[in-house]
């Protein structure tokens, strides 16, 4: 029997990262080749024309498994029955910003699209927050949501995770599917702390593999320090300088690969991945808070990775972005 058309709802549709996400879920690519999907654009008035054209496009666009799509403002049609709640909308960084300056703009948008979800969303929906800060505006639509379960509500460092892949990739000159169980911890920011202690290259420990590209474990860990760590953590403000805008393409290619991964599972050979997901205490994160993992996947919803030997100078560098991560949420407290 054919399976009920998934409801995908995506906020900010209009926008940037929303024109990169719509053609690729509409070719099949968030649920696989034979689940067709109804997508719902939700803009606030400003944007609602650039919406329409998206959906003009999409309907030109004749694609199999798109089964309509329904453009609104207006929160309650617009998370009416959804499976799948994309949170992008929100005013992006410019140049010299920290994402934590948009929490003034942006940190107002997520409680009522929390409660909104509630009360229209599917009781199984799944929540992935975009917009920066992404952690602390998962967390505020989580508060505001208080009947769904923790674990509907995630937010997006997969973009720091792929970042990660790509750049042991390039200094190992191995292809980025070589490489399993990099670890993204903490903040979407720059405080966030990419770690490699675990992880693998074509099934060889990576710090066997850059001890012997860069001639000895000292100097492996001197560009891990010095290059790799700044080097993804910051690579947000790289892509808007090099740019003039913030990441686009690879933020749409890092949603997709969230929710994909969320819904259908990893592949049993893929490793973990990283999420930000409500802390229930793991690596003495306190409890609430939206902080980034190494994750797994069957399907059913992403499971923290437990048990891992996480050494001291590696809880130090978790500790200090988990801190901002209290700092944010201090600074919010009126709208949880
Ligand atoms: P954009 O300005 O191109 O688009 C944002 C869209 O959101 C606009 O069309 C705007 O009208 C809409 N919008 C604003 N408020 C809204 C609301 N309340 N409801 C629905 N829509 C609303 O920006 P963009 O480049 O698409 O970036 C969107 C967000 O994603 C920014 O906050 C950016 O910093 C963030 N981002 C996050 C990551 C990540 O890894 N977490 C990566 C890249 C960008
Ligand atoms: C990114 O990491 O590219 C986004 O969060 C955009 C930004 O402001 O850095």
């Amino acid at each position: 029997m054919a399976q009920t058309p998934v409801t995908a709802t995506i906020t900010g549709a209009g926008g940037q990262i929303g024109y990169a996400l719509l053609f690729r879920i509409a070719a099949g690519d968030l649920l696989g080749p034979d689940r067709e999907v109804r997508l719902r654009l939700l803009e606030i008035p400003q944007g609602l024309r650039s919406a329409e054209g998206a959906a003009l496009e999409l309907q030109d666009g004749a694609f199999p498994l798109l089964r309509g799509v329904e453009v609104t403002d207006d929160a309650a049609i617009g998370f009416d029955g959804c499976d799948i709640a994309l949170l992008v909308g929100s005013r992006p960084r410019g140049p010299g910003m920290e994402r934590a300056d948009l929490l003034a703009a942006n940190a107002g948008i997520f409680g009522p699209q929390g409660a909104a979800i509630q009360e229209h969303a599917a009781p199984d929906v799944r929540v992935v927050v975009v917009g920066n800060p992404a952690n602390t505006n998962a967390l505020i639509a989580r508060a505001a949501a208080p009947e769904l379960p923790d674990d509907r509500f995630t937010a997006l460092t997969r973009l720091d995770h792929n970042r990660a892949v790509g750049q042991l990739a390039a200094a190992l000159d191995v292809g980025a599917g070589a490489i399993r169980d990099v670890a993204i911890w903490g903040n979407h920011s720059a405080s966030q702390f990419p770690d490699v202690a675990h992880a693998t290259v074509d099934g060889r420990p990576a710090m066997q593999a850059l001890a012997e590209r860069f001639g000895g474990a000292e100097n492996a860990a001197g560009w891990l320090d010095d290059e790799f760590v700044p080097r993804v953590a910051k690579r947000g403000a790289e892509i808007i300088e090099v740019r003039g805008s913030s990441s686009v393409a690879s933020a749409a290619n890092a949603t997709i690969d969230h929710v994909r991964d969320w819904m259908l599972g990893r592949p049993a050979d893929a490793g973990w991945t990283s999420a930000a997901v409500v802390s229930h205490g793991e690596y003495g994160v306190p409890e609430g808070l939206v902080s980034s993992f190494p994750v797994t996947s069957d399907g059913s919803g992403y499971r923290t990775v437990e048990g891992l030997d996480v050494d001291a100078r590696a809880r130090a560098r978790i500790a200090a972005s988990v801190a901002e991560l209290v700092g944010e949420r201090e600074a919010v407290a009126g709208l949880l």
